[in-house]
């Protein structure tokens, strides 16, 4: 049976867990540090991070201390960083990483992601903009410092800018939850080897109270939390649900013993926008 634990690989043979533990919005160092250990009690090994976020240092601290007292071995735990939006370009792509490694004090990472684009909206170079950042990310990948990279909140267009170039992405990670499944963009994904990891899975919380999500809840002996990550999982996106509370972070990931059906498959990934965002990658 699939759980928490269990890996998937990405297209270049590196072993990802199914299901991460997204940490945004965590920026007090002891909730960082305290809920990340929640998470890796509870038997999540995919903990996702960013520059922005600023609790790298914390997230990596958590999980140095968790790996020493449990014997868990670096293998075993699945670490996401990224380059902010203000990084884009060769040197600044660089020099972001260096910078998220001396923070975090590990001797590699497992992804390494661009968090945002350059768009045509706010960069007149946009094109070469997203090339030249990729290729410093292939330079970091070549340095062995990371075993895979990735983007986020690319979308068709901006995949395109460097779709042909010697690396291809092994990851975009974008917002996904009910009403907002990014079609075109998850289809490119597959076509393309890459996958899909879902940001703000539960809409930041917006996408629980749903009529249509609270009557499969019942249906199911589920929480609406459950029935949405679990609908993420059977379309094979990676959820990185934040939680800081312990027993929401039980909660969720508590999914791999039950399945949707086809019928309401369907019926959730046709219900209209509601509870996403509205942060779009062609927004300056
Ligand atoms: N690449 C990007 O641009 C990008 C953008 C945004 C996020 N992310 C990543 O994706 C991760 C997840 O996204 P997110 O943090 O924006 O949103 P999310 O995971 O969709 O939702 C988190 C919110 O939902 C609440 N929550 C969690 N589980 C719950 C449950 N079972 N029942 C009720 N409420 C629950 C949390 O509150 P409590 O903490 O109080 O439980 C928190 O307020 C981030 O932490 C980050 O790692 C990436």
């Amino acid at each position: 049976m699939e759980s928490l634990t269990t890996r998937i690989n990405l297209n270049n043979g590196t072993a990802i867990p199914m299901f991460g533990y997204g940490t945004y919005k965590i920026k007090d160092q002891n909730e960082a540090y305290n809920s990340v250990r929640l998470a890796l009690k509870n038997g999540y090994r995919h903990i996702d991070t960013a520059a922005f976020y600023e609790n790298e240092k914390f997230v990596a601290n958590a999980i140095k201390d968790f790996m020493e007292e449990s014997q868990t071995k670096r293998e075993d735990i699945f670490v996401t960083s990224k380059a902010w939006k203000t990084e884009l370009g060769y040197d600044k792509t660089l020099a972001a990483f260096e910078k998220t490694m001396n923070e975090m004090q590990m001797d590699y990472l497992d992804l390494y992601l661009v968090h945002w684009p350059a768009s045509y909206a706010f960069d007149d170079d946009w094109e070469n903009t997203n090339r030249q950042t990729w290729k410093a990310m292939t330079e970091i990948y070549k340095s062995g410092r990371v075993k895979a990279i990735g983007v986020s909140n690319f979308l068709t267009h901006h995949l395109d800018t460097i779709i042909d170039m010697e690396v291809t992405p092994a990851v975009d990670q974008i917002e996904v939850n009910p009403g907002f499944l990014q079609k075109d963009t998850v289809d490119y994904c597959k076509e393309h080897g890459i996958l899909v990891e879902a940001w703000s899975p539960l809409g930041r919380g917006k996408s629980l109270a749903h009529p249509l999500l609270e009557e499969l809840a019942n249906k199911y002996g589920r929480t609406v939390a459950q029935i949405i990550l679990r609908w993420e999982v059977q379309h094979d996106i990676v959820p990185l649900p934040k939680s800081v509370n312990e027993d929401r972070i039980i909660q969720n990931a508590n999914v791999f013993d039950f399945e949707l059906s086809d019928d309401d498959m369907t019926a959730i990934d046709e219900i209209p926008p509601y509870g996403n965002s509205g942060h779009s990658p062609d927004q300056p």
